[in-house]
């Protein structure tokens, strides 16, 4: 009997609004057998994107996304941000009879709680730094004291990838210690937090494609988190990337599977918890191999858009299968084995408090391996496209080298523009020789 073809999904929603539902959405409505794509609720960005609809449709309301996947026939639905999928957006979905690409509020504890992901690594015997968990300022101060070192502190729920301090002294970590029972990172994330043991090395992304028992792992990706050239300042949800990252070899990267991605899975299914959708592991490369340093439940961002562009034709088949448990019989998912590189246009404030509705202007053609994906834009009714966020841009460029496509990506940049648009000049200074 000739073996049955792995569907494609015809139609598809995306859920979310930054610039990786962007990346998403293109890749997407790209691959092979998708007639249209949807985005809720989208960007400035998406709403122009040939073959791409708009949703004006919040990604927490549960119930009015499900009564637009009814009405629009969707195939699939791609969760993009952690919010929705820790809220159990997935499950709402899937218990509607709806193929989903997204763990459920289960499986989305890999990157929800701190402290659920570290014990479950423990059991799991992944490699990861030491860990203590405290429930109130008076146990964590203790904790601190007994230690006699400044811990890493972070707050154990989520906090926007903010909740994180590397502390140089003790004091430092005292601060970063009350500022979290402060409630200063939203009540979710200002009911517990963990101290862990300082762990030094380059960092690297890892994003595996599961449908809960197999794994397609995409190139490594190196993520630029600080807002100042040369790694100052403070945290930032990203200010640009590149992939693949040299750091981790195909040697290292198979370690990376079987050291830490295999196991994961195995732990998630001893607790009964069938994930299917993206593990994101960010990992230390230290002395003694990797170590984990954080799960995330969805794809990085802008990790996202700089792999896209990177992936096959077969993405929403590969998807679909990883929200259906049938990875095993997926067409292999095509890589290219071009440099991607990704810088963030990020508005004036940022990572602070930023001015929007700032006009942005440009006239920057995409090309085949020249992309521009939003993220804080919105179209407004004059048709004008405006800033509404702290990220704005991710121009995305890729070549046979990285010199090149980060000299494309630069190039591009200074052909868009808007009120006190900052980038980082130095995105990909690793891999660069100019
Ligand atoms: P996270 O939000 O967990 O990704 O942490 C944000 C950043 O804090 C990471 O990208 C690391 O640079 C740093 N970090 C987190 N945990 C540790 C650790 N145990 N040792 C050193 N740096 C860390
Ligand atoms: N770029 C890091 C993240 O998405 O968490």
């Amino acid at each position: 009997m000739a073996p049955v073809a792995a569907p494609s999904p015809a139609r598809i929603l995306v859920v979310g609004g930054g610039g990786r539902e962007n990346a998403l959405a293109w890749a997407l409505n790209r691959s092979h057998g998708v007639e249209g794509v949807w985005v809720a609720p989208g960007n400035g960005g998406t709403s122009e994107l040939p073959g791409c609809r708009q949703l004006a449709i919040p990604e927490t309301d549960a119930e009015g996304l499900l009564q637009a996947c009814r009405q629009l026939a969707i195939d699939l639905v791609v969760v993009g941000p952690e919010a929705p999928l820790a809220a159990g957006l997935a499950d709402r979905l899937r218990a509607a009879g709806l193929a989903v690409f997204g763990p459920g509020a289960d499986g989305a504890r890999l990157e929800a709680s701190k402290h659920w992901a570290k014990t479950l690594m423990q059991e799991a015997g992944v490699p990861t730094a030491r860990h203590w968990r405290a429930e109130c300022e008076s146990e964590a101060l203790d904790l601190l004291e007994t230690h006699g070192r400044p811990l890493v502190v972070k707050a154990d729920g989520l906090a926007a990838g903010k909740g994180v301090t590397v502390a140089d002294t003790m004091e430092e970590a005292r601060a970063a210690i009350r500022d979290i029972f402060d409630g200063r990172f939203g009540a979710d994330a200002g009911a517990a937090l963990v101290l862990e043991e300082r762990t030094e090395g380059p960092e690297v992304s890892v994003f595996a494609l599961t449908d809960g028992r197999d794994l397609v792992l995409l190139p490594p990706a190196q993520d630029h988190k600080r807002i100042g050239e040369g790694d100052t300042g403070p945290n930032t949800g990203g200010m640009g990337a590149y992939a693949p990252a040299p750091l981790l070899d195909a040697a290292g990267l198979e370690e990376v599977r079987q050291r830490v991605l295999e196991p994961t899975l195995e732990a998630l299914r001893r607790r009964g918890i069938d994930y299917r959708g993206v593990i994101y592991a960010g990992l230390m490369l230290t002395e003694q191999g990797p170590s984990v340093i954080e799960f995330n439940c969805r794809f990085g961002d802008p990790e996202c858009e700089t792999l896209m562009p990177l992936l096959g034709a077969e993405l929403a088949t590969v998807l679909l299968a990883c929200a259906q448990g049938r990875l095993a019989a997926a067409p292999p998912l095509a890589v290219s084995p071009l440099c991607s590189a990704c810088v963030i246009a990020a508005a004036a404030g940022y990572p602070g408090s930023v001015r929007q509705g700032d006009v942005i202007h440009g006239g920057l053609q995409p090309g085949e391996r020249l992309q521009l994906f939003h993220a804080g834009s919105r179209r407004d009714p004059d048709g004008m496209c405006r800033t509404s966020g702290g990220r704005v841009l991710a121009l995305v460029a890729q070549a046979e080298d990285f010199d090149t496509a980060f000299q494309q990506v630069y190039t591009g940049l200074e052909q868009v523009r808007f009120e006190g648009m900052l980038y980082r000049r130095d995105i990909g200074h690793q891999v660069r020789s100019r």
